[in-house]
Order: structure tokens, then C-alpha cells, then sequence
């Protein structure tokens, strides 16, 4: 029979790569903890109107890349394409917008959407990221920022640029979409299909064409910036300023729309350089309006979602080896000592340290060499049952040491 494979787009993430999946999603979670933001978890999929309402009928999700299907009572489910509508959804099904505010919510979780399957673009995708509920900003937005720069900075990644945009409200882009509109029906013989589409249907979504020919039309178009009512630019330079006072450094970007409908006011995006097309390893906004959307009451949000996959190739193209290893690898020396290996490797994992041990009946050489194999700092050899100390090996520099058997926890725990 012809073996399976996982579905295109939907790949298996296995060790060592899967080391840096975990650590990254540790030192984000840490981090976002640090904050005051607590987890949340969401089912993997929700009714299609989630969505549908949460980032409009009309959006590119909506209409291309939702993973809907019919339940066995005919009900449209839909798996999450994101993390911010169904939180909303819970926050207004749980009532929490009734308590204290924000509510500050992370998450940690496989998104789906059906797109063309590239390097650093998949169909099932992890993210990691953060809500903030209830506050108007613009305090909160340039914590919300700032963390997402500290994350990405706790991962050691160089190279990132942090790009911030204001699209204002409703009635400010109300004024500004009819100049754009103008402006892209001049330029219309210049712009690629879905552009042309899009002048009619989502006119704002221009901005994300990656054809240079349409981008370079739209370094050209009006900016949105120049168009915000007092209040939405009195926000916006509150931010800067807070952004300046926190250290946080950014480059305004006019043209930073972002790919989902929900964006009031705030819109950022965090870019690596030198990762190709597919280069924004994270990003987020401001949601003022989502709530009313999905059909609770005012609640005014911003949030971010970084990008899992992204964030490990970028690391790896910084040379970055996964993280891994053990701290002791137990080798035998003779069938003997088979059951006293098993039983100091409980006893060391008990200690907290991270112990493995040959199940495989190998010699002491291929044991070594398995020891070598899973990354493991230290080896200790057990031999003689009767022995008062036991020989241990520091696999960085090949030397060895004879430890009386009472101490040797803490021998390897001072990293001896
Ligand atoms: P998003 O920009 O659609 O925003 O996704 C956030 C991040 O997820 C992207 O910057 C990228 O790193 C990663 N990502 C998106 N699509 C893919 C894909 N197909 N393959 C691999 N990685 C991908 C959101 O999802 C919003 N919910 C963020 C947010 C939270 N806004 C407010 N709160």
C-alpha cells in the first residue's frame, strides 16, 4: 500500500526543529505572563459566522481561505483562520467584558487558512499572541507594541523592524477611501488583476499586492495618516511619544493597512530583513469596533500574532543550532548494572535534570556514541553495584571525573 503523507501546506514539525518551536513558544508565554496577560484556550473551529461577521463577508479570508465544512447536522463550522474573532466570541459568550478591565488574554495556537503553500507560508501554522480588552489606549497600545518587540528581542533575533501605521476610524476612512478609489481608478491600466477587483470591493487591501509594478503605483497613492480626524491623530501621536519614552523604535509606515478587516486606529507589523517574500513575522492592530461585529457591546481591543514558523526559520537563518540536549546520558558498563542504570536515572530525573539511558542492548561504545547522539553534557557510567563512585565524562572537553555516589546530583547539578 502506498504510504500517507500530511496534507500540503500542513507540515510535521520534528526534532531538532521542534526544539525551537518550544522555545520560543516558552520565552513568548513567559514574557506574556510577565505582562499580567492570562491564557486562553479556544476550540479549534467555530461557526462560520465567527468569521464572517468578525472579518467581513467580503474579506480575502472569507471569500479564499477558510477550511469550512458541514457538521453531521449540517452546521457550518469553520476552522480558525485566526486567534482575535473567536476570542472576542468568548470574551462577550463568558460575559468577562462585565468585570474588571482589560482583560488580557494570550494564546498559543494552530491557525488555518488556504493559501498557496511557500517558504515561511503554510496552511496550518502556529501563533502565539495577546489581547487586550477594554481600554481605548493609547497607554495600552504602546504596551501591547513594546511587547511584542521584547518578545521577538527574548528570541535574540537581530534584524527586525518594527512598522506602525494609523488607519483611523470608520468616518476617518470614510473620507479617505473615496481619494484612494479616485486615485487607483487614474492608475487602473497600471494594477494587476486582483488589484483591479479589488478597487471595487475592498479598495484598502491594495496596499498588500506583492507586485512591484503595483507597488510602486501605490508609493504614489494617498495616505491614510493625512486624512485622520483630530481624535484618531491625537492618538496616534500619544502612541509615538509613549513608544519614544519606552525606547521602542519604529518606522511609519502609511501604507501599513494589514490583511484583516477588523483594524481601527492602530496597525503594526514586525519585518525581518533577508526572509524573502514572506518576511512580517508578526503583527496586530487596534479592534475597536469587532465587539458590536460579533454582537456584544462596546469593547474597544488591540492585540498581536507572531508568527511560530516564522520566527524558527528566521532563527535558523541567523545560524541559530536548536536548542536540545540532555543534561545526563546513563551508560552501562556490563548486563549487571542494567537495573541500578534505571534506577539512578529515575532518581537524577526526580532531581529535576534531564535523563536518558541505551534501551537497545547496545555496548559501551555504541552507548557512548548514543550519548553523543541526544546532546547530552554529561555521562555517567554505571559498572559495579558495590562501587562507592562512579566515573563521569564532560562530553565538551572528554574529561572525567570519579564522584562519590552521594553527591553526584549535586555534582551534576553545579554543572560538574
Ligand atoms: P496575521 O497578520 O494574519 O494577524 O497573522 C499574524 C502572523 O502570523 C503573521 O505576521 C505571520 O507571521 C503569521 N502567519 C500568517 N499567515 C501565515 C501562514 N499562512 N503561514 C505561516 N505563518 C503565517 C492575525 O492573525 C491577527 N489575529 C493578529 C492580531 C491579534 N491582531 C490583533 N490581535
Amino acid at each position: 500500500m502506498p504510504s500517507i503523507q500530511a496534507p500540503r501546506g500542513a507540515p510535521d514539525i520534528l526534532p531538532p526543529r521542534s526544539g525551537t518551536y518550544e522555545r520560543v513558544v516558552r520565552r513568548c508565554e513567559d514574557l506574556f505572563r510577565a505582562y499580567g496577560y492570562r491564557r486562553i484556550e479556544t476550540p479549534a473551529f467555530e461557526h462560520t459566522e465567527v468569521f464572517e461577521r468578525g472579518l467581513e463577508a467580503g474579506s480575502d479570508i472569507v471569500v479564499k481561505e477558510m477550511y469550512t465544512f458541514a457538521d453531521r447536522k449540517g452546521r457550518s463550522l469553520t476552522l480558525r483562520p485566526e486567534g482575535t474573532a473567536p476570542i472576542v466570541r468568548a470574551v462577550i459568550d463568558h460575559g468577562l467584558d462585565r468585570g474588571s478591565l482589560p482583560i488580557k488574554l494570550y494564546y498559543t495556537a494552530s491557525m488555518f487558512r488556504y493559501e498557496r503553500p511557500q517558504a515561511g507560508r503554510q496552511r496550518a501554522f502556529l501563533q502565539v499572541g495577546v489581547e487586550a480588552l477594554g481600554s481605548p489606549g493609547p497607554e495600552i497600545d504602546a504596551e501591547v507594541v513594546e511587547l511584542g518587540a521584547a518578545a521577538l528581542r527574548a528570541m535574540g533575533l537581530s534584524a527586525v523592524n518594527l512598522h506602525l501605521n494609523s488607519i483611523g476610524h470608520p468616518v476617518c476612512r470614510g473620507r479617505y477611501l473615496p481619494e484612494l478609489v479616485g486615485f487607483l481608478e487614474e492608475r487602473r491600466s497600471e494594477l494587476c488583476g486582483d488589484c483591479r477587483r479589488k478597487v471595487t470591493t475592498n479598495p484598502l487591501r491594495t496596499f498588500d499586492c506583492k507586485v512591484e509594478r503595483d507597488r510602486e503605483v501605490m508609493r504614489h497613492a494617498p495616505r491614510i495618516t493625512d486624512y485622520l480626524c483630530a481624535e484618531c491623530r491625537g492618538h496616534f501621536d500619544d502612541l509615538q511619544g509613549l513608544l519614544g519614552d519606552l525606547g521602542v523604535a519604529f518606522t511609519l509606515d502609511p501604507r501599513l493597512v494589514r490583511g484583516l478587516d477588523y483594524y481601527t486606529r492602530t496597525t503594526f507589523s514586525f519585518v525581518a530583513a533577508g526572509l524573502g517574500a514572506q518576511n512580517e513575522l508578526g503583527g496586530g492592530g487596534r479592534y475597536d469596533g469587532l465587539s458590536e461585529q460579533l454582537g456584544g457591546g462596546p469593547l474597544p481591543g488591540i492585540g498581536f500574532a507572531l508568527g511560530v514558523d516564522r520566527i524558527a526559520l528566521a532563527l535558523e537563518g541567523q545560524g541559530e543550532p536548536s536548542p536540545g540536549g540532555l543534561d545526563v546520558f546513563v551508560v552501562t558498563d556490563g548486563q549487571a548494572a542494567c537495573s541500578g542504570a534505571l534506577l539512578l536515572a529515575s532518581k537524577l530525573r526526580a532531581d529535576g535534570l534531564s535523563v536518558d539511558l541505551d534501551y537497545t542492548g547496545r555496548g559501551l561504545k555504541g552507548q557512548f556514541r548514543a550519548a553523543d547522539r541526544a546532546g547530552a553534557r554529561r555521562v555517567v557510567v554505571v559498572g559495579d553495584p558495590e562501587a562507592s563512585t562512579l566515573t563521569v565524562r564532560n562530553m565538551a572537553t572528554g574529561e572525567e571525573a570519579e564522584v562519590p555516589a552521594q553527591e553526584l546530583g549535586a555534582h551534576l547539578r553545579g554543572g560538574g
